[in-house]
């Protein structure tokens, strides 16, 4: 995520945003969302909801083990402050960072969305979707955030014409609710 939304929402919303990590499957989205906001906060500070309909990527997720090779996109001083190292093939996530991260099962078809989010990320899942379920999860999400907060989907998710969702597009990828 590009880091100039962090300081926006900073400034919309203070230091305590409510952000939900939508279809999080194995955590690498919440988490990574945890180590760009302490850059601007302590964990303490930090709180994300992350849902998947999935119980079993939520456990992997919970356990927080990732494989060497999917840490090699992170900046080498983040796994050094993030994670300790369990093998010569396999990291784990620091407990402090699990503990800024609530995973929840929710399924984004049939369940109650989170209110008044600050950010709602949601990537590579509504492209399996049919353009009327989209249509509705994106009312879902619009109804969710509060009034200027930001919606993120994935590079080919993008909507197509977001005013008539009450969207306004913030950049490439990026929908701040109107
Ligand atoms: C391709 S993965 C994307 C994971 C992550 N957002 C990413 O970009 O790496 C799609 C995820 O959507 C979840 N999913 C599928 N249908 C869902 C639904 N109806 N509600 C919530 N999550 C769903 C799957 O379990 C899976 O973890």
């Amino acid at each position: 995520m590009e880091c100039n939304v962090i300081p926006y929402l900073l400034n919309k919303f203070g230091n305590k945003l409510k952000i939900w990590s939508a279809a999080c499957s194995t955590g690498d989205e919440p988490y990574s969302l945890v180590m760009l906001l302490s850059k601007s906060m302590p964990l303490s500070r930090i709180k994300i909801i992350a849902t998947d309909i999935d119980k079993q990527v939520l456990e992997k997720a919970k356990l927080g083990l990732y494989n060497v090779k999917s840490l090699q996109g992170l900046p080498p001083a983040y796994v050094t402050k993030y994670f300790r190292e369990i093998n010569s093939n396999t990291y784990q996530i620091l407990d402090s960072v699990k503990a800024c991260v609530e995973f929840k099962q929710h399924d984004l078809l049939k369940d109650a969305y989170p209110s008044q989010c600050d950010l709602i990320v949601c990537r590579n899942v509504l492209i399996y979707f049919t353009e009327d379920a989209k249509d509705d999860i994106y009312k879902k999400f619009n109804a969710s955030l509060k009034k200027d907060g930001i919606l993120f989907v994935g590079s080919t998710e993008q909507i197509i014409q977001p005013q008539n969702l009450q969207f306004a597009t913030y950049k490439s990828f990026f929908y701040k609710k109107v």
